[in-house]
């Protein structure tokens, strides 16, 4: 039995950075997330017999041993809870516009929990996908869900996963603003170890973020835009201040970064409702009102081109498809 899943990415307005456990991707503080329609994965994966070993092909491409790796960690725990013995051919297709430069492991993990789990005959819970995914990359366990949803950090593997808050059916979207599809130079997952590790701000980080999570899900009950864009940008400001005090420092900002984050905050000089937030690369996220959407987009086009300006909307969580 093989079927395609698909997954939308999600990004975070309450960041997760940092690890408690690596092995496990245990975090250190739980984060929220809003899943977007815009762009998503789909991926087939097919248990087979005549295999050699575990195959992983993208977008029609395939992958060397190094993408393959988290892909097997989830492949390993499927293996595990279906008693299965045989390697596994993934096909994943990236549904992300053209040089978009976005990070798609959330998508792309959450989508091979559902395929393959699926493929082994085993019925999961959302509960049990979160934790699949998980595994394969922390944001990942989130994209099981649509709209909000709170990656609980827990402590082992069972108590460590995505709940969904809020199907986020009202006036809220994000505008992607990409100034920069190069591949980054420090990846997410060694820029969180080496803030944690070496970074005096980590504590500081983590001290604040009980009040910004508590306040977003306030504000997110109240439908205000306002307040959760206000909170999101000031907890990804906190987050990339901890890479600034990492030991060598780094930044995932550049130049045309800091030209979009001031842009937005023009945009609320003359009234809009427009906040920022950012993850582990140069490209700026506005959430905005979606009714304000392609009023928003058309006052930052003399700045941007076409393309590098996206609409999304909230999105649905993994789900089969034809
Ligand atoms: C800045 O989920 O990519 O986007 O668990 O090591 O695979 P691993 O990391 P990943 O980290 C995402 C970090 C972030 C914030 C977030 O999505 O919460």
């Amino acid at each position: 039995m093989s079927n395609w899943v698909r997954a939308h990415t999600n990004i975070a307005l309450i960041k997760y950075w940092g690890k408690e456990n690596e092995t496990l991707i245990i975090p250190k503080n739980n984060s929220l997330s809003l899943t977007l329609d815009a762009f998503y994965t789909d991926t087939k994966v097919t248990f087979d017999k005549h295999l050699t070993k575990d195959e992983l092909i993208l977008d029609g491409k395939e992958q060397d041993d190094s993408a393959l790796s988290k892909v097997q960690r989830v492949l390993e725990e499927v293996r595990k809870m279906a008693d299965l013995h045989l390697y596994a051919r993934v096909e994943s297709i990236n549904h992300v516009p053209t040089a978009a430069g976005l990070a798609s492991s959330a998508s792309g993990l959450a989508a091979l929990a559902g395929a393959a789990s699926h493929a082994a005959g085993l019925d999961l819970s959302d509960k049990d996908l979160s934790k699949l995914a998980r595994i394969g990359s922390g944001s990942a366990s989130r994209s099981i869900f649509g709209g909000f949803a709170e990656w609980v950090k827990g402590h082992d593997h069972d108590s460590s996963y995505a709940v969904p808050v809020d199907d986020a059916q009202w006036d809220i979207g994000m505008l992607f603003i990409i100034v920069n599809d190069a591949v980054k130079e420090v990846s997410s997952r060694d820029g969180m170890k080496r803030t944690v590790e070496t970074s005096p701000f980590y504590d500081g980080w983590l001290k604040s973020l009980d009040t910004d999570l508590k306040e977003i899900k306030i504000a997110i009950s109240e439908r205000d835009v306002e307040k959760v864009g206000r909170i999101a940008e000031r907890n990804a400001l906190k987050m990339h201040a901890t890479t600034l005090g990492a030991d060598p420092p780094f930044t995932y900002w550049t130049a045309e970064s800091m030209t979009a984050m001031n842009a937005v905050r023009e945009l609320r000089k003359q009234g809009y409702t427009a906040y920022f937030t950012m993850d582990a690369g140069p490209n700026v996220k506005i959430i905005c009102r979606q009714s304000q959407l392609s009023d928003i987009k058309n006052k930052l086009s003399s700045m941007f081109k076409e393309g590098q300006l996206i609409e999304a909307k909230p999105g649905p969580g993994l789900h089969l498809i034809d």
